[in-house]
């Protein structure tokens, strides 16, 4: 009989990782670590860890993702997003295991107004999306084996994102005022754990002979107005408005396209992902 491979999960706790961690379990013994029990700013504690667990296989859905508060905190967004992915991929390499981490669209510019292939060159305008390109970076010059999904706009019907925040403001307001220049593709937590999982599903040669960098993303463009739209759906209150970046003043600049081309996953895996607004009404009927 042959043995269930060991995974260690990070992040456990967050939008992706609490999706991921039941349907890990079918392919594995899963070690869920959030940060209380694993602090990935804390170098010494990964390898511990990393070793403590002997894990085949090692996702990595943990990542300081607050992109206003990073230009702020740098240092701690660089440790965990940049810093603790390399020390993760050194483990594992040291130990022969596979790697999955995440990424992020905010590695470019937003200046294409085409969808971005993965070696188009990338140009972060934030801290956070600097320290997220760096952890790339980090992983690939270990040479272990890893495959980066890079994804975009992630909700869910848990932590803290867009769509929980629209929900919300729509119950208690007459008028939503939303950025409508910024255009991306949302993505339900879900959708990116299944996709996550059916790869995982496939063996760890599989995943050894697929090492690479991909982008993991539903499919459609929109803004952050349509997904709003899409969200509040048909009625007449709260009324949506379009409005531009530059009225709603933020710290960190993002992106104002960050559409995420598809072909090489959907080459490689054999699958797309749905279109996003066929996974929000997915998400929404629960
Ligand atoms: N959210 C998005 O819109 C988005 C967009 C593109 C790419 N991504 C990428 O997708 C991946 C999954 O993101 P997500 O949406 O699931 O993020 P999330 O909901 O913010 O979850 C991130 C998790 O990381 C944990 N974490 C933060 N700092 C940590 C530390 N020092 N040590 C250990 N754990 C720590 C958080 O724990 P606490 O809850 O205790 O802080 C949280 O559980 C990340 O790589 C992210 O960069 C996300």
């Amino acid at each position: 009989m042959t043995r269930r491979p060991t995974i260690l999960l990070t992040g456990a706790g967050g939008q992706l990782g609490a999706e991921l961690a039941p349907l890990l379990r079918m392919h594995g013994d899963v070690v869920a670590a959030s940060r209380v029990t694993l602090d990935l700013a804390d170098p010494d504690a990964i390898v511990a860890a990393v070793r403590g667990a002997k894990p085949k296989l090692i996702v990595n859905t943990a990542a300081y993702t607050a992109v206003d508060l990073a230009e702020k905190e740098a240092t701690l967004a660089h440790a965990v997003n940049a810093r603790a992915p390399g020390i993760l991929a050194e483990e594992a390499k040291r130990l022969g295991a596979v790697l999955i981490h995440y990424s992020t669209d905010y590695v470019f510019d937003g200046a294409r107004t085409t969808p971005y292939p993965e070696d188009a060159p990338a140009n972060p305008l934030n801290v956070y999306g600097a320290s997220k390109l760096e952890g790339e970076r980090a992983i690939a010059a270990t040479g272990a084996r890893a495959l980066t999904f890079r994804t975009s706009w992630v909700y869910g019907l848990s932590g803290k994102n867009f769509l929980l925040t629209i929900r919300r403001l729509a119950g208690d307001r007459d008028e939503l005022r939303i950025v409508a220049d910024q255009i991306g593709v949302p993505n339900w937590s879900r959708t990116l754990a299944e996709a996550t999982a059916r790869v995982v599903s496939e063996g760890m040669a599989s995943l050894e002979e697929r090492s690479g960098l991909y982008h993991l993303s539903s499919t459609g463009r929109a803004s952050w107005y349509d997904f709003a739209r899409a969200i509040v759906g048909d009625v007449a209150r709260p009324r949506v408005v379009p409005i531009a970046t530059s009225e709603y003043p933020v710290p960190a600049r993002r992106p104002a396209y960050g559409v995420l081309a598809t072909g090489k996953f959907q080459q490689v895996f054999g699958f797309a992902l749905p279109d996003w607004r066929e996974a929000l009404r997915r998400c929404a009927a629960g």
